[in-house]
């Protein structure tokens, strides 16, 4: 693959950070995952909008124009040919003597790779994920799109260890999101309920998407939390990201959702989500 480093285009092989660099030592960076179709970049102002927040949420100096970002996910899908897959794109505030205040005059580290990725055609899809749910253990800055990914991993490693895809995170009874997606519930009446935005859930740029393709199509909406016992007894689930758009989920924690089967909203959802960003 060919990557970007620092304004550099570059084979992998050749490409090179800091070993100070305080996105490494302490985690000390933001990034954006934006997916690609057919070459084509999916929602990438949202992206581009919600890295600008991220940056200034933490103080660290934007080193590109917006301009100069579009221009750049352009190019890293021609030089890498790719179709369909994602593009990664982290900036830390860059390497300095290791030393837990932040250094006076920052130089943020840029980097950028592809990775290629069935999104389209991916056959969870189909089946649907299984879910289990773990308590959510995170910093109290969820808003805020930082690489401090120990512990999703984690969550995502114990649910794949007990036989299911994914975890559903939880705190003071209440689901807060997937561990690298937004989550979402369709009650019985066929009301769809996802939580509101707060510092607890990242703001979803796939969530802000779908919540109006569901607006639009005259599903009604309702913004609040929800309990595990809650979405067990619900009609349907389903997660949604920028690399599994929208997800159906047809179990949690060992127990079928509705039918067990991806659920009508969550397809019809899926489905409107492809074809107003294709
Ligand atoms: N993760 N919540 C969390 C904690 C996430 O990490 C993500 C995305 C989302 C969904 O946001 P969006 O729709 O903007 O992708 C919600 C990306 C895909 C990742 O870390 O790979």
């Amino acid at each position: 693959r060919i990557v970007y480093v620092n304004g550099e285009w570059l084979p992998e092989s050749e490409a090179k950070v800091s070993v100070f660099d305080r996105g490494f030592l302490f985690a000390d960076a933001v990034y954006e995952v934006t997916a690609v179709i057919g070459g084509k970049l999916i929602d990438f102002p949202g992206h581009a909008a919600r890295l600008k927040r991220s940056l200034g949420e933490l103080k660290i100096p934007a080193p590109l124009d917006a301009d100069s970002l579009l221009d750049i996910h352009r190019q890293i899908v021609m030089r890498n040919k790719l179709d369909e897959g994602l593009i990664y794109l982290q900036i830390s505030r860059g390497p300095a003597d290791r030393d837990f205040e932040f250094p006076k005059n920052p130089v943020p580290t840029i980097t950028l790779f592809t990775q290629a990725k069935a999104i389209l055609a991916n056959p969870k899809a189909e089946t649907g994920i299984s879910v289990i749910t773990m308590p959510d253990l995170r910093w109290d800055r969820r808003d805020i799109k930082t690489v401090q990914l120990l512990y999703p991993s984690i969550a995502k490693t114990e649910a794949t260890h007990k036989g299911a895809d994914d975890a559903w995170l939880v705190e003071d009874g209440y689901v807060t999101e997937g561990s690298s997606s937004n989550a979402y519930i369709v009650t019985n009446e066929g009301r769809l309920i996802t939580r509101s935005l707060s510092t607890a859930i990242l703001p979803g740029i796939t969530r802000a998407s779908v919540l109006d393709l569901a607006r639009g199509a005259g599903i009604p909406v309702e913004e609040r939390a929800f309990t595990p016992e809650e979405a067990r007894q619900a009609a349907e689930a389903f997660s949604t990201s920028a690399t599994g758009f929208v997800m159906p989920v047809t179990r949690i924690d060992g127990a079928p959702v509705g039918t067990g089967k991806p659920g009508a909203i969550t397809e019809r959802l899926r489905a409107a989500y492809i074809e107003d960003r294709l």
